[in-house]
């Protein structure tokens, strides 16, 4: 792939942008300064790491993140009240091209703005369909904090299903595990909208922290603080996949 095609496919800038950061010799190469935008650089190899005004970056065919989402963030390009989970990324990971139009990565289904825990995020656009698909099933795990002591009736309800405002059909926990008094861990495979909270006000009780811990076989890492993301390696994704 020529240099300056690569930094625009990492999300560098336009074409024309990376091809005048490459000209005044703000990149390197493997270790070397390389000042043709024509270059061709061999992206197959297993680890290309170049640097970008002395910020190294590994080259990713296609991006595919976790981020420990922080209370008080919003899962929107277009934040209202409070700031944005894609304001905690680097500006390349904002800024990489989808089918040439830049569009950056894209979160993985929504948390609420109080909610925290793994968030994933990606600019490949049939991964992000296939980890949403209620067809698939993926299972996301919450640790639920209640305002009310927790008993064996709410969790069988939850296991039986509730009939929520906007649809007839209940929803059920597929996995319901009463931790401490008002530590629930709650298992669903389906995304609607509150689902969580809307679950368990449906048995009388009131979510007071949510914090999605798992998705599938991924669990969010304890050394990812609040705020942290980190790539996706094969081994997370094969955890994603079973
Ligand atoms: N369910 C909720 O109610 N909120 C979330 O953020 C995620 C699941």
């Amino acid at each position: 792939m020529r240099l300056d095609e690569l930094l625009f496919s990492q999300g560098f800038g336009t074409r024309r942008i990376c091809a005048g950061l490459i000209e005044r010799g703000l990149v390197e190469v493997r270790g070397s300064v390389c000042t043709d935008p024509g270059t061709q650089v061999d992206t197959e190899t297993p680890e290309l790491v170049f640097s970008v005004q002395g910020q190294p970056w590994a080259y990713h065919a296609k991006a595919y993140l976790m981020l420990h989402k922080p209370a008080g963030t919003e899962c929107s390009h277009r934040p209202g009240a409070w700031p944005s989970v894609y304001s905690l990324l680097p500006v390349p990971l904002r800024q990489r091209p989808t089918a040439g139009k830049v569009q950056g990565v894209q979160a993985v289904g929504r948390l609420d703005q109080d909610t925290t825990g793994l968030l994933l995020l990606s600019d490949d656009g049939a991964f992000i369909h296939r980890m949403n698909s209620p067809k698939r099933h993926v299972a996301k795990v919450y640790e639920v904090t209640t305002k009310h002591e927790l008993d064996e009736k709410q969790r069988d309800r939850l296991l039986a299903g509730v009939v929520l405002d906007d649809d007839p059909k209940p929803v059920r926990a597929a996995a319901c595990e009463i931790v401490a008094p008002s530590h629930l861990r709650l298992t669903l495979t389906e995304g609607k909208y509150h689902q969580v909270k809307r679950m368990v006000a449906a048995v009388g009780n009131r979510v007071e922290g949510l914090h999605r811990s798992r998705i599938g076989g991924l669990a969010l890492p304890a050394e990812l603080a609040p705020g942290q993301w980190r790539w996706l390696g094969a081994s997370d994704l094969a955890l994603l996949a079973g």
